[in-house]
């Protein structure tokens, strides 16, 4: 008889752990009688029918590595003429019985809506941002914290040997656990984080307490989408504003979202002006979620990955693996797109007692 198949593809930004969630989905998958299908490049792959057999060989100890064997791409079939039709003929032509989608908000919002077409499909929750509803966390953030609390650790030594202030720039779009998380590790002596608004006087007011205390050095921890309260950061900084955000170009990516970055360098400036200390600027970016994924970050993406294939074979579409309260489960798409999850005021307020 022949072997029913399942597509895996990979959306969106990529994140350590993917190739875990890639190695389980095929061990197990093959393990329990399914051909599995590599979907190269995310939904770009389905639309072009760019695929290719992934045997349990090729994924041999591929979940040490980071980024995807897969590629990954920002594709949203919604944005291309015809793209649900040809996604949904692709899926038929192609004998995919069901589709594992592993991504975050916006591949799994594709997911869900190809989901209420008929498309058998399962989601796999992945953002270093760790803001997917509907689960407790995401793999690929502990892999980010871990970069961003070592980073930190190293710009104490050198930010306290020169006396300086410096401000390091962390991924985060809307939400900002990777900030709170990562600079709490680190030991950032100020978090700001997109869920509230910043006072810049209040950030100097920080900085200048510490500096009469004798601490000469100061860490600043903020995430991309930060903002400052009533846009009040003075136009020194060369980092255009789009709207809210601080930007690092003109454009959208594919899904629509401007390209995030800046506010760190606003930052330095306005911070040196008015503390009238030397003040420098570092912007992690793509070095958060690069490179070998952490060992929770491995067996969690793994755990997601086998789970996955028990929802394929139980049937269960439509739904995302999760972990909630310490169990994996199985929760609607629909609950895990849409509403993103963000830092509560409670997790912040607790933080601000280590801010000085
Ligand atoms: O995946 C989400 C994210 O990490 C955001 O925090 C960030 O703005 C974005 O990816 C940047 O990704 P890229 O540079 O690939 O567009």
């Amino acid at each position: 008889m022949e072997k029913k198949k399942i597509g895996v593809l990979t959306g969106g930004g990529d994140a350590p752990g993917l190739n875990a969630v890639i190695r389980a989905v095929v061990v197990k998958g093959e393990k329990l009688g399914y051909e599995i299908i590599g979907i190269k490049d995310g939904w770009r792959g389905l639309l072009n029918k760019n695929v290719e057999e992934i045997s349990i060989d090729k994924v041999e100890d591929i979940h040490r590595e980071g980024g995807t064997i897969l590629g990954t791409s920002r594709t949203n079939p919604y944005k291309e003429e015809g793209g649900e039709q040809k996604a949904i003929e692709n899926m038929n032509q192609l004998g995919l019985h069901a589709l594992v989608a592993i991504g975050g908000d916006d591949t799994l919002g594709v997911a869900n809506k190809l989901s209420k077409k008929g498309v058998k499909v399962v989601g796999v929750p992945k953002t270093i941002d760790n803001d997917l509803s509907a689960t407790d966390i995401c793999f690929g953030f502990d892999t980010a914290i871990n970069r961003v609390s070592e980073a930190i650790d190293s710009l104490h030594t050198t930010a306290k040997s020169h006396h300086r202030v410096l401000v390091v720039e962390v991924m985060g779009r809307h939400a900002g656990w990777i900030a709170l998380e990562g600079g709490i590790a680190g030991g950032a002596h100020v978090i700001l984080i997109p869920e509230e608004p910043f006072n810049i006087d209040e950030v100097c007011k920080v900085i200048n307490k510490r500096k009469e205390n004798g601490k000469l050095y100061s860490i600043i921890a903020v995430a991309e989408g930060a903002l400052p309260k009533g846009g009040d950061l003075p136009a020194s900084c060369e980092s255009k504003q789009a709207g809210k955000f601080f930007t690092q170009s003109e454009g959208t990516d594919s899904f629509g979202h401007v390209k995030l970055g800046g506010i760190a360098k606003a930052l330095e400036k306005e911070i040196e002006n008015r503390t009238g200390i030397e003040t420098r600027s570092v912007i992690l970016g793509h070095l958060q979620r690069g490179g070998s994924p952490s060992a929770f970050d491995r067996y969690f993406a793994t755990r997601l990955g086998l789970k996955a294939i028990d929802m394929v074979k139980k049937e269960e579409f439509g739904k995302m693996a999760a972990l909630r309260k310490g169990e994996l489960v199985s929760v609607p798409l629909e609950e895990a797109v849409g509403e993103i999850r963000v830092v509560n005021n409670d997790l912040l307020e607790e933080a601000k007692v280590f801010f000085g």
